[in-house]
């Protein structure tokens, strides 16, 4: 017998349908709520509701379990290239060796961009925050393409959509950061993977070869699957609820860039650097900050997450990768130690223990990234490298499902006026 739930309302019964999902996480149906009972429901931030079925990522906060298609992120980060996480979120399943070829062949056969993104980029003073640089560059996209635009696009049309988009952003990216330290283009080379390729475009000088560290390579490669996708966050939700209105893929993705560019989100990578850089700088001790953090004057950025409540996967993985990353690279970063300090002194305090803070993805992503020789105000943007296959999967997703236009409620709670004769004597 199906499961369900039962409100009472006004002394009136009402029974809403149960749903189990393939993880046993269960939901109240109330898509029927307003129209049997006149209520709606109330959950600021969104906390505690749904906003669609999926079958892309599941995130369990309280095990600190994040998978990808059903594939554990650990196992993926250690084993898979990014492009084949890409594949496995946008299609649904690992590629074979023939599927992969393919789809690297078509990704590389369009990495270039339209030579008037030029003029766009020189309409930017250099300095520019490249989050809002990309974001402009992506939603041009619907200019120099401007099939996208067709609100029922074939498979094939919607195929090649996404395969512009996911060709086109890792030059996108370089240019923009190339433009904003006065240094020529490069172009991307098709012989190389998607991580070298992308590097080779972000450093290489035109006045010397360049040889791509298979060090950084990797680390670029797992930095970017750990963060492909994380279900229903903000940016993600934003990509969602744009293309529910049957806006186009790089339109919504453009949202979703300026949603991820805030700090509470993607932007604390960037943050958390520039906070490790300021205690060092000002020589406070890191139980003095805490001190500041307890007393609210600052947040610990970098801590702290909607849906986990114990440790973020990615942060293990990556806290990991940073000691072995700098190592390999003989990089000895005083930072890492601040962090490692800040992270041992915040798990033994019962302010962080209480409130289930914990380090989250962009506690040392940005460690790792300083040492590719990324500048910080790049971290970001680099975030949204790693997560644009999760915006589109989701996207495709929601417009296969014709998922409807999304459309929120409210509790109004602004002045009532029931004298309506004072407008009419003006
Ligand atoms: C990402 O949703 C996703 O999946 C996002 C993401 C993804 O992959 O897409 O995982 C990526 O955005 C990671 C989060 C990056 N943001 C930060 O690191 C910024 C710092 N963290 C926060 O501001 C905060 O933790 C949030 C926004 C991430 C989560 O906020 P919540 O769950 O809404 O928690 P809250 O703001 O209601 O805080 C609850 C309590 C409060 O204290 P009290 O009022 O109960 O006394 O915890 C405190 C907060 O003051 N708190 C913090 C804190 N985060 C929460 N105190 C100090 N430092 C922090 N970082």
């Amino acid at each position: 017998m199906a499961e369900l739930a039962e409100i009472i309302l006004d002394g009136k019964s009402y029974k809403f349908p149960v749903i189990t999902g393939t993880e046993n996480e269960k939901a109240i149906d109330i898509s029927k709520l307003r129209d049997e009972t006149g209520y709606i429901t109330y959950d600021q931030g969104y906390k505690n509701t749904g906003a669609t079925k999926s079958e892309i990522t599941f995130l369990d906060g309280e095990n600190g379990i994040l998978h990808y298609r059903g594939y554990p992120i650990e196992q993926l980060a250690e084993t898979s290239s990014f492009l084949e996480v890409v594949y496995l979120l946008i299609y649904g399943n690992l590629p074979n060796r023939a599927e992969l070829d393919s789809f690297t062949n078509r990704i590389s056969k369009r990495s270039l961009v339209h030579e008037d993104m030029k003029i766009i980029l020189d309409g930017f003073p250099s300095y520019a925050h490249p989050m809002g640089v990309l974001s402009s560059l992506v939603c041009s996209m619907t200019a120099f393409y401007p099939e996208s635009l067709n609100p029922n696009p074939t498979d094939e049309d919607m195929d090649l959509h996404i395969i512009r988009l996911l060709a086109k952003m890792p030059t996108m990216v370089s240019w923009s950061y190339r433009k904003s330290k006065g240094m020529p283009f490069n172009y991307p080379k098709n012989g190389l993977d998607y991580c070298s390729n992308f590097l080779q475009m972000m450093f290489a000088h035109p006045t010397e070869s360049y040889h791509v560290d298979p060090v950084v390579s990797d680390a670029l490669n797992k930095l970017l699957i750990l963060h492909a996708d994380h279900e229903q966050n903000c940016s993600t939700s934003t990509v969602r609820i744009v293309g529910s209105s049957q806006a186009s893929l790089y339109g919504s993705v453009s949202a979703g860039i300026n949603a991820l560019w805030g700090p509470l989100h993607g932007g604390a990578n960037q943050e958390v650097i520039e906070m490790l850089d300021e205690i060092m700088a000002s020589g406070m001790s890191v139980a003095s900050f805490i001190d500041k953090v307890k007393k609210k004057e600052v947040r610990l950025m970098g801590f702290g997450h909607r849906v986990y409540k114990n440790f973020d996967p990615r942060a293990k993985i990556i806290k990991v990768a940073c000691d072995q990353i700098l190592n390999k690279l003989g990089i000895n970063d005083p930072i890492l130690d601040v962090a490692k300090a800040l992270e041992e002194a915040a798990l033994k305090d019962p302010y962080f223990v209480d409130r289930k803070l914990y380090p989250n993805v962009d506690f040392y992503s940005g460690i790792i990234y300083r040492a590719l020789g990324i500048p910080v105000n790049m971290f970001t943007v680099m975030f949204a490298l790693g997560r644009l296959p999760g915006w589109i999967a989701q996207w495709k997703e929601l417009r296969a499902n014709k998922e409807p236009i999304g459309r929120p409620r409210q509790i109004y709670t602004g002045s009532v006026k029931r004298d309506f004769t004072v407008i009419a004597k003006r």
